[in-house]
């Protein structure tokens, strides 16, 4: 892979956009690249994995905007429909992605962000839809994500006036669940993968399903599902281990089956 990098720390995978002279442009070449380097993080030992963009500037400054004047309508929408089905991949990977925003955040980049199960900020993180200020909108998701994240009235004002907000901000509408000094973010980001890599991970997978899938449900039909996924939880290893380990006053020691 020529734009990726993947680390492996223990149960932890960091996955980073790393095109510096373009601040980690999404070019089609780029989210191939991530999609690949989703499927090669999805083994039994990986628990967590945290994405972000190489270099103190930018998370992904969007889209590659130099592919753009070139584009026919049809190439236009395949290529929203690439960025499109990473986003779909990232939302349902069965190990919570944390995107650790280390600057700019724009366009695509804000939209792979919104794709992930949380997000935490830089101080020095700028994040915006800044499309409407090129004649174009959202592609990879935005106009679907953002109001289900931070309503519609706030996500409309940011989605048409193209205005980037800071850390703070982001904070303060929900964008972002957290905020971190820049030499912070990637520990910050690690501490709370680590929490995650000492749960049962068939439960954590479950949950992402849950809320994942319930959130486009009516509330009869999402209770439903966590029913049903609660019950497949007393099909595992895990659980049997967990209460044990409970009722034993001992930690658990989970395997994932
Ligand atoms: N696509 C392609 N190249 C991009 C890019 C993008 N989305 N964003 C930045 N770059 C490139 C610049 O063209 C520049 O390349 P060059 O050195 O070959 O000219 C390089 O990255 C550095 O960017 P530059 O604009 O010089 O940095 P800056 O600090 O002055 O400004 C930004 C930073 C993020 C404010 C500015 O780059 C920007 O507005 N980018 C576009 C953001 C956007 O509209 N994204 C949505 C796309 S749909």
């Amino acid at each position: 892979m020529d734009f990726i990098k993947i680390d492996i720390s223990g149960p932890v995978a960091v996955i980073t956009i790393d095109r510096r002279d373009a601040l980690n442009a999404l070019s089609p070449q780029v989210l191939d690249e991530l999609s690949q380097a989703l499927d090669e993080v999805n083994t039994e030992g990986i628990r967590a994995v945290i994405m972000t963009g190489a270099g103190k500037k930018a998370f992904a400054a969007g889209a590659d905007i130099k592919e753009f004047p070139s584009f026919t309508p049809l190439q236009a929408q395949d290529f929203a429909l690439k960025g499109q089905a990473l986003s779909k991949k990232i939302e349902a990977f069965p190990k919570p992605v944390i995107a650790a925003i280390n600057g700019f955040a724009l366009g695509g980049g804000c939209e792979l962000a919104l794709a992930c199960h949380m997000r935490i900020a830089a101080e020095t993180a700028k994040i915006g839809q800044p499309e409407v200020n090129l004649g174009v909108m959202t592609g990879f998701g935005g106009s679907q994500r953002l109001p289900r994240l931070v309503g519609k009235g706030v996500a409309l004002e940011l989605l048409t006036t193209g205005r980037a907000i800071d850390a703070k901000e982001a904070l303060r509408i929900g964008l972002v669940n957290a905020v971190a000094a820049p030499d912070e973010l990637l520990p910050a980001c690690q501490e709370i993968a680590e929490q995650i890599a000492e749960k049962a991970p068939q439960a954590v997978a479950l949950t992402l399903e849950a809320v994942n899938h319930g959130l486009e449900m009516s509330l009869e039909e999402g209770l439903n599902l966590e029913a049903r996924l609660f019950a497949l939880t007393f099909t595992t290893e895990d659980m049997q281990e967990g209460t044990q380990a409970f009722l034993e006053k001992r930690k658990p020691k989970f395997t994932g089956k």
